[in-house]
Parts: C-alpha cells; sequence; structure tokens
C-alpha cells in the first residue's frame, strides 16, 4: 500500500496528491510516469510524475477528474492509501542525458496546455537545480483552471513565466501558440528546443507552429494505455515512419513526425464504455 501523505484539490476538478513511494522518488527523472490502481478492484491508471522529492522519499501526482477511476482518486484523503503505485515508467526527458555545458548554449521553451502544466513542472526545476533558465508559456481556458503559477514562477523566475487564458479572464486573452508566435516573431526570442506538453489538439496546433518557426518540438504523448510494459501494443503511436510504443519508447517524443490525427481518433475509441462505466459508478472497495 502506497499511504497518501496530501490530497488537495487544486481547482474545480484538478487534485494533486503527494504519495510515500521511495522506491520511485529515488530513481525517477522527469518525464516519466507511474501507473497507479486505486484499490484491488481499480483500474490501472498512468499519470505523470509531476514532482518527486528523493530525501522525503515522495512523489507527486497531479490528476484532473474526467472518469470513474479518477474520480474515485478524488475520494481519498491523506491518511489513505493507493493499493499500487508502479514506476517509474517511461523513458526520461532526453535533455537529462546531455552533457550539461552543452545543454547551458541552448535555449529550451517549455508550452504547457492547461493541466499539462503538472508535468512540465519538474523539467523546468530540473533546469532551475542545473542552473539554466527557461521560458514557460502556459495556457489555459481561465483564471480559475489555473494551476502551479506560483510554484512555477518560483523556479523559473516572474519574467520567465508567460500566462495566457483563452477567454482573457487573466493577464493576457489567446492561446499558448499566440505568445509563443509573439515572442519569436515581435520580440526577437531565440528558441532551440520547444516542448510542448498538453490537450492532443493543443500539441498538435504547438507542432503546427514550430514547424514554420523551425524549432524542433518534444510532445509527451498520452495514449490509452494498458500493461503500461511494452507488451499489450495499446499504447502504439505513429512517429514517422515508425510505430512506437508510449509507454516504454516514450512517452515523449519528436513532434513534428507524431501522426496526431490517429492518436486522436485511437483516444477516441472507448468513449461509449467510458460514459457507460460512469454511469454506473461503483465504489467497491472504497467504503463510501
Ligand atoms: C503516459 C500518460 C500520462 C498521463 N498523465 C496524466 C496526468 O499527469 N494527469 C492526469 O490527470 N491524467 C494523465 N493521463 C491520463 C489519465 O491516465 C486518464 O485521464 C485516466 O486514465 C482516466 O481514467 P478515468 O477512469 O477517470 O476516465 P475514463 O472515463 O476511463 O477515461 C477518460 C479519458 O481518459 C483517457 N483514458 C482512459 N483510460 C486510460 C488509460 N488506461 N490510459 C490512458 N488514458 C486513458 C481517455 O482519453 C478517456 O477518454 C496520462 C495518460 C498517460 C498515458
Ligand atoms: S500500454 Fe501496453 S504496450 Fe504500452
Amino acid at each position: 500500500m502506497f499511504k497518501i501523505l496530501e490530497s488537495k484539490m487544486l481547482v474545480d476538478n484538478i487534485c494533486k496528491f503527494v504519495v510515500e513511494a521511495p522506491l520511485v522518488a529515488r530513481s525517477c527523472e522527469p518525464g516519466q510516469f507511474i501507473i497507479v490502481r486505486v484499490d484491488e478492484f481499480g483500474e490501472r491508471i498512468p499519470l505523470t510524475i509531476a514532482d518527486y522529492d528523493r530525501e522525503a522519499g515522495t512523489v507527486t501526482i497531479v490528476v484532473q477528474l474526467l472518469g470513474v477511476s479518477t474520480n474515485k482518486m478524488s475520494k481519498l484523503k491523506a491518511g489513505d492509501s493507493f493499493a499500487d503505485f508502479i514506476g517509474p515508467l517511461g523513458q526520461p526527458s532526453e535533455f537529462i542525458h546531455e552533457d550539461i555545458e552543452e545543454l547551458k548554449k541552448k535555449s529550451y521553451v517549455f508550452v504547457a496546455g492547461g493541466l499539462g502544466t503538472a508535468p512540465v513542472y519538474p523539467q523546468v526545476k530540473w533546469f532551475n537545480e542545473h542552473g539554466i533558465k527557461c521560458d514557460v508559456i502556459i495556457g489555459t481556458k481561465c483564471k480559475d483552471t489555473l494551476i502551479y503559477e506560483d510554484e512555477m514562477k518560483a523556479i523559473a523566475g516572474d519574467d520567465h513565466v508567460f500566462i495566457t487564458t483563452d477567454d482573457g479572464s487573466y493577464i493576457r486573452k489567446g492561446m499558448g501558440t499566440d505568445v509563443l508566435k509573439d515572442l519569436v516573431e515581435d520580440q526577437g526570442k531565440h528558441y532551440d528546443i520547444c516542448v510542448a506538453i498538453g490537450p492532443m489538439i493543443m500539441m498538435k496546433f504547438v507542432c503546427k507552429l514550430t514547424k514554420e518557426l523551425g524549432i524542433p518540438t518534444i510532445v509527451s504523448m498520452n495514449p490509452i494505455m494498458v500493461d503500461g510494459t511494452g507488451m499489450c501494443g495499446g499504447c502504439r503511436v505513429q512517429v514517422g515512419n515508425e510505430t512506437k510504443f508510449a509507454c516504454v519508447d516514450g512517452p515523449e517524443f519528436d513532434g513534428h513526425l507524431v501522426d496526431f490525427g490517429s492518436m486522436m481518433s485511437r483516444g477516441r475509441m472507448y468513449r461509449p464504455q467510458e460514459a457507460e462505466a460512469k454511469d454506473h459508478v461503483c465504489n467497491i472497495g472504497l467504503g463510501r
């Protein structure tokens, strides 16, 4: 069992958990994920690692409440436990393998969409810990759905965080792509690499823009996963001419090569079953 040390609603439908998982915390790196099972009856839910503390032996996950399992998770409080918390899974972000001096010569921009701000956080934190500043663009629907603003500013610096809201309810109106375009075309910023994490449609449009701007772009894929160990093939992603498995080869890939069309249609494959499951919410094992 994996004890929950902190359980907190960040905004209306996004919940943060700090979990006691010393073995995961000891070896995880930015870009990796875990698979959680709420209880012995639960399904396996892949979630990106949003932070870790090796000394305290804790791992943070940030969860958007969508269907049966994530809503079940949201009922858990500090002191409760997850039945399973498996990881770290997947490949770490590529930059952690680079020579630090070479990395210092490169300029990174992160584009985070909504919930994607949480997985971007450990990556920016890693850069900060290695003495490298990056720009971070956070795009969200409105002020009420914005997460991690203070946390991101604390590590990236106020001047490096650019926030935009779809409806203009906070700071500026528009999408993350509008901000990126402004920074490059109007403010003359140069970026060697862009990392985009968020909804599939957002990553698709960031990639369209960065192709035009000539900025290589990494995206984090979140297809349906089953085993998370490379055996079922459920998480396959078409990257150029190759079929990759997001759980073992990814989840991060070259965004300019990802076939977003097939990813989006496969992501919708189980919608009827997900809706049916939500109508028959099963609380077995939670005792609530
Ligand atoms: C590598 C990876 C990292 C992820 N990181 C996060 C994260 O940090 N925070 C977060 O909130 N969500 C994350 N997700 C998505 C998360 O796993 C799903 O939202 C969750 O499984 C939904 O379960 P549900 O029963 O509540 O909803 P359901 O009603 O079952 O599904 C809602 C939607 O979630 C997706 N989904 C459902 N089952 C799975 C599954 N087994 N694998 C992947 N996606 C699924 C589908 O798009 C589906 O339409 C990640 C997914 C992957 C693959
Ligand atoms: S989830 Fe089964 S191969 Fe990736």
